[in-house]
């Protein structure tokens, strides 16, 4: 199903050569491509996303650093955006019968993966797209558009539990997993997939408060912890705010019932369905909850971590 390297288009292969290169997580290599670490596949999705892609003005990008809820946010951004085609207590809801990422599509894992031509007939307005790109690589069409970027991170710590799961998930027959040693050392050099984690976080940080009309810096703790506020603050910055009426009937409650962790991960399309790139529906479904990182982390690796977190985000009001 993946592509191999040796499959490649040749303008990929060649800018391969030349690029920074390290140990993946679970393709043999990831390389450094515009500051941030990817795998071949994934670099030549993005290169196609960023000549091709067209934005506009009502597009809606969910931006995320891989394992920080994409999934969560995804269905949370499509049932408040469709409201009013797919009502929330609707029988045959969308969300009952695909995965969100079937429903909002990646950039450079979905639509333009593998050399593919995305085709945007089917999609209504506004398109809701996603993508786990830096700003800096985002294609310059979002750049210059109006369009709206949803960003959302997640404790470093947490992110890098989940993302160890989940990489070893992904294994074949589990063969060869990734012990949590091997792969801290890389987090901690910067080397994940769209690393350094400090820089995308930082670079979207600094956006939402030059431009927070265009981009929206969430958290996923945040939203745990107060899920009614941010999902009507997303509202509002969608232009979709949810009226007295809606809020009176339920509305908001039952979306977030709808894409709550143990509602999503109970359903049969994502207890034994696969996405239409060939994951298992369940691997986006772990434990869903905050601080899992204590169970797994020494007192060593907190520390390192919290070193880190000190140097890299000192001046800015990240807290973690
Ligand atoms: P854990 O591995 O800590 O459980 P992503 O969607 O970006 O791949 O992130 C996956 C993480 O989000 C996993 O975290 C997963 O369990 C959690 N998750 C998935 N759906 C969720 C939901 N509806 N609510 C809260 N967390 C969710």
């Amino acid at each position: 199903k993946y592509l191999q390297e040796d499959e490649l288009s040749d303008e990929c292969k060649k800018l391969l050569l030349t690029l920074p290169k390290e140990r993946g997580w679970l393709a043999s290599h990831i390389y450094n491509y515009q500051g941030f670490w990817a795998t071949p596949r994934i670099i030549q999705g993005v290169i196609a996303c960023q000549q091709q892609f067209q934005a506009q003005d009502s597009d809606i990008i969910l931006v995320t650093t891989p394992k920080s809820g994409t999934t969560w946010l995804k269905s949370l951004l499509f049932s408040l955006v469709n409201r009013v085609k797919h009502p929330i207590f609707e029988q045959n809801h969308p969300l009952l019968i695909k995965n969100p990422h079937d429903l909002v599509p990646f950039f450079e894992l979905t639509l333009y993966v593998d050399g593919q031509v995305p085709d945007f007939s089917s999609f209504t307005t506004p398109r809701l797209l996603s993508t786990h790109l830096p700003f800096a690589s985002l294609p310059k069409s979002v750049q210059d558009s109006n369009t709206k970027l949803v960003y959302l991170c997640r404790n470093p710590k947490d992110t890098f539990i989940s993302m160890w799961h989940f990489t070893n998930n992904l294994k074949l027959d589990h063969k060869d997993i990734n012990s949590i040693g091997k792969v801290f050392d890389l987090f901690c050099n910067g080397v994940s997939l769209y690393g350094p984690f400090w820089d995308h976080m930082l670079d979207y940080w600094k956006q939402s408060i030059e431009n927070p009309n265009k981009v929206l810096f969430l958290m996923y703790e945040e939203i745990k912890e107060q899920p009614k506020m941010h999902l009507k603050g997303l509202a509002k910055f969608l232009e979709c705010p949810f009226s007295i009426k809606e809020e009176n009937c339920g509305v908001v409650d039952e979306i977030l019932r709808m894409c709550s962790f143990k509602n999503l991960s109970n359903l049969e399309v994502n207890t034994t369905g696969k996405l239409s790139t060939g994951e298992e529906n369940k691997v986006f479904f772990r434990r869903g909850e905050i601080g899992d990182w204590k169970n797994y982390f020494t007192t060593e690796m907190s520390e390192k971590f919290n070193y880190i977190i000190e140097q890299k985000f000192q001046g800015s009001e990240l807290k973690f």
